[in-house]
Formats: C-alpha cells, sequence, structure tokens
C-alpha cells in the first residue's frame, strides 16, 4: 500500500495545486470555446445563463470531486468503486468522456499550434478580414497539415505527462498560468480601446432574455462543465494526488473563480475586438483565429504579441489536456497495473487515431454532417452537453444518496479539523439542487418539459 502511494506522486504545494487545478480548467474552453459559444447563442443572455449555472453546479461539484479523489486517492474508476463497488460504471463514463474530448481538444491544439508558427514568421499583417477568414478556412480544409500538428499537440501532451504529477504537471503550470493571465490583461486593454469596442461589450454584459432558450441553456451547462474540467473525474484525479492537510473548501472556490475571470476577460478580448472589425459573433470555432491576428495588427509591437500571445494558449491548452490525459492514464496504472509510459504512449496513441475525424471533417469530409454539425462539433456535443452533465448529475446522486454527504464533509474538513461554515449549503445543493438543475435542463433540451 505504501508502496503503490510513493508511486502515485503528490502535488508538493498548496499553490502548486491550485494553480495546476486551474491550468486544467483554464483552456480552451475559456479562450476558444467560451467567446464563440457566448457569441453563437445570444451573448449577454448565454452568460446570463452560464452564471446561474456556475453559481449551482461550480463550486458544488468541484468540492463534491475533490473529496472523492481525496477520500479514495484514486482516480475515477477505482475512487467509485472504492466507495461502493457497484458504482465503478459511473467512473467509466468518466473515462469514456476524457477519450472523445481530447480526441477533438487536440485537433484545435494543433491549430493554435500553426497558428504560433504564423505569427513566428510574421504572417500577420492583414487587418481585413475577408483575408483572415480565408486564411483559417484554407488551413482547416487541408486534409493533413492540421493532422501533422494535431499530431505534435499530442506529443507534447504525453511529454508533459510522462514527466509524472510534480516534476511535469505541477512544474509547467506554475510557470505559464501567471503569464497568461498578464498577457489576457494588456490584450483586454487593447481590444477596448479600438473603436467601436463598446458594442461588443454590450453584446457579452447585456443580456436579451428574448433570446434564452433550451438550447442556450444546454450550450451554457456543457460549456460550465467543459471550462471547470467537472463530470469526468479529473478533479477526482487531481484530488487523488493531494495530500491530507489541504483545504479542499477554499480550493473548490478558487478553481471557478479564476476560471471564470479568465472566460470573461478572454471575452473581453475576443467579442469587442469582433465588432470592431466587423466580424459576426456567431463566427464559430473559428473566432479566435481570426480575430485575434487583425487585433495584433493593429497593435504597437503586434508580431511580438502574438508571438507570445500563441505561446500561452498553447501553455493554457496543454496544461488541460495533461489534465485530460491524466485521467485516462491513472486508470489504465491504477486498474490495469500498466507503466506509466507505456499507457501514457499507448493511450494517446488511440486519442490521436480518435481526433482524425473530427479534423478532416472540416475539408474532406465537411459532407459528413448530423444534426446540423460537423464531426468535430457533434464529437463535442455528444462530451460536453450530455457526457459531462450526466457524470455530473450521477456524481451529486452518488455522493448525495449512496457515498453519504457526511462521509464527504468528513473528509473535507480533514476530519473535523477546518470548519465548513456552508456545510448546509453544500449539503442541500449536492443532493438536490444541482441535480434537480441538471435533470431539468436535459428535460427542457429532449423538449420533456418546456417553460
Ligand atoms: N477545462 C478545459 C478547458 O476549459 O479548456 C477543458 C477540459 C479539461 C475539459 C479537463 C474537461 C476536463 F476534464
Amino acid at each position: 500500500m505504501e508502496n503503490k502511494k510513493e508511486k502515485r506522486g503528490q502535488f508538493t504545494s498548496k499553490l502548486g495545486f491550485v494553480l495546476a487545478a486551474s491550468g486544467s480548467a483554464v483552456g480552451l474552453g475559456n479562450l476558444w470555446r467560451f467567446p464563440f459559444t457566448a457569441g453563437a447563442n445570444g451573448g449577454g443572455a448565454f452568460v446570463l445563463v452560464y452564471f446561474v449555472i456556475l453559481f449551482i453546479i461550480g463550486f458544488t461539484l468541484m468540492l463534491g470531486e475533490l473529496s472523492m479523489g481525496r477520500a479514495t486517492m484514486l482516480s475515477p474508476i477505482g475512487a467509485y468503486r472504492k466507495l461502493k463497488s457497484k458504482y465503478a460504471w459511473i467512473g467509466v463514463l468518466g473515462v469514456a468522456a476524457g477519450f472523445l474530448i481530447l480526441s477533438f481538444y487536440s485537433v484545435i491544439g494543433g491549430w493554435v499550434i500553426r497558428y504560433l508558427v504564423k505569427a513566428v514568421s510574421g504572417d500577420f499583417n492583414v487587418t481585413d478580414g475577408a483575408v483572415l477568414g480565408e486564411l483559417f478556412t484554407d488551413f482547416i480544409q487541408n486534409p493533413l497539415e492540421p493532422l501533422v500538428y494535431h499530431g505534435i499537440f499530442m506529443a507534447l501532451t504525453v511529454l508533459i505527462v510522462i514527466g509524472g504529477v510534480a516534476k511535469g504537471i505541477e512544474r509547467y503550470s506554475k510557470i505559464m498560468m501567471p503569464s497568461l493571465f498578464v498577457m489576457l490583461i494588456l490584450l483586454m486593454i487593447r481590444s477596448l480601446t479600438l473603436p467601436g469596442a463598446m458594442e461588443g461589450v454590450k453584446f457579452l454584459l447585456i443580456p436579451d432574455f428574448s433570446k434564452i432558450n433550451a438550447e442556450v441553456i444546454l450550450a451554457a451547462m456543457g460549456q460550465v462543465f467543459f471550462s471547470l474540467s467537472l463530470g469526468m473525474g479529473t478533479m477526482i484525479t487531481y484530488g487523488s494526488y493531494l495530500d491530507k492537510e489541504q483545504n479542499l473548501i477554499s480550493s473548490a472556490m478558487e478553481i471557478p473563480l479564476i476560471d471564470t475571470i479568465v472566460a470573461l476577460v478572454a471575452g473581453l478580448v475576443i467579442l469587442p475586438a469582433v465588432f470592431s472589425f466587423g466580424f459576426n459573433p456567431e463566427g464559430g470555432p473559428g473566432l479566435l483565429f481570426i480575430t485575434l491576428p487583425a487585433v495584433f495588427s493593429q497593435m504597437p509591437l503586434g508580431g511580438f504579441f502574438a508571438v507570445m500571445f500563441f505561446i500561452l494558449v498553447l501553455f493554457a491548452a496543454l496544461t488541460s489536456s495533461i489534465s485530460i490525459l491524466e485521467v485516462v492514464v491513472s486508470y489504465a496504472v491504477d486498474e490495469r497495473g500498466w507503466s506509466r509510459k507505456f499507457s501514457t504512449v499507448t493511450l494517446a496513441a488511440v486519442i490521436f487515431v480518435m481526433g482524425i475525424p473530427s479534423s478532416l471533417g472540416q475539408g474532406l469530409w465537411s459532407h459528413v454532417r448530423f444534426f446540423g454539425r460537423d464531426i468535430l462539433d457533434n464529437v463535442d456535443f455528444l462530451a460536453s452537453n450530455v457526457f459531462l452533465p450526466l457524470g455530473g448529475l450521477l456524481m451529486c446522486l452518488f455522493i448525495g444518496w449512496v457515498w453519504g454527504v457526511d462521509k464527504a464533509i468528513d473528509e473535507v474538513t480533514n476530519h473535523g479539523k477546518l470548519s465548513f461554515p456552508l456545510k448546509g449549503f453544500w449539503t442541500v445543493m449536492i443532493k438536490y439542487v444541482a441535480p434537480i438543475g441538471i435533470l431539468f435542463v436535459f428535460a427542457q433540451a429532449t423538449g420533456l418539459l418546456e417553460l
């Protein structure tokens, strides 16, 4: 037993942990997905619903996952099994979501690397939106090039994960996260001072209630789960690397807070620029890649900022992709007894192959569409809007009614050593409000319930 614990590794400090966990939360979900999903779902209306859902599930589920992880010192499947063996399948669902998410996440990560290369070679002197749009479409439609970058992104993820918890994940997060933050603030200032920028701010912050419908609500719920890395056991896994003295309660507040600030700031970088340059806020997944080059071209030292920015987006993406791969890998290490190296390489290769259709769906296979969405969007939809919330729902029910809130609270308070003033609130949230809320959104989205 002792031996096993040594092999698993641990975070070395509270700061290291919070940065690594926020590193998992902050990623393409904030910088790429949040702005375009808000843009496509009514702007302020989406943001408002996002906040309501964040309030209900953010802290509640974050603390739930961390407590399960640290109580069991195991990754999702093992954690469920240890607490009640019949329920290991909930963890399986999470690992499956991990495969799906990383498969397309790495494709977008590849796009980021391509844009970093462009920035380094000084390709961002174009202001013309149409030209920038074309450059982007030409690139993603090419069958081979994006796959090469998808492979590079996956290889980088593998290299960090092989390094293990303290030397890989924690060390990188400590440098990358603070730099990203500074960079985003600079970009936000530039974006907000562009002519016509206020239109973008209004679009993002002033809700038009008539735009709220079942689709917007489901999109917002998926975004909360995706952005906070909740619902698939990432935070169970990270929690399992924490020592017993750490304060889970404050971590469960800090991580969503940091994540939300970064998402909003990213929104305030992208959307003002969208309006200032006359792009369409509903521009979809290309928004980050089309608007930002336009912003850089309008900045003194824009070329330099472009390089810095794409490096940091890449860092943010990597601190998230490693957390997804970690869930899958820790399953193989904990449950199957595979070596860390072998699991990491093999599983990443499988996920790389799974991502190929998402990449080809942008060009060669763009005729393959289901429900009006291309392959990548469908995988994203299935993972983020279905698997993650379902995993979250099941976890609430599991903690609330199977494992028992008292046991979770005992873990969270370090066996009574910490005070937990929000105990009553958390109990009500995890037993009733969060599960009913998630069910309500599902019921709306599937048309079972219409308000
Ligand atoms: N939260 C990450 C982001 O916002 O980019 C993505 C992610 C990581 C989703 C880990 C799910 C997960 F388990």
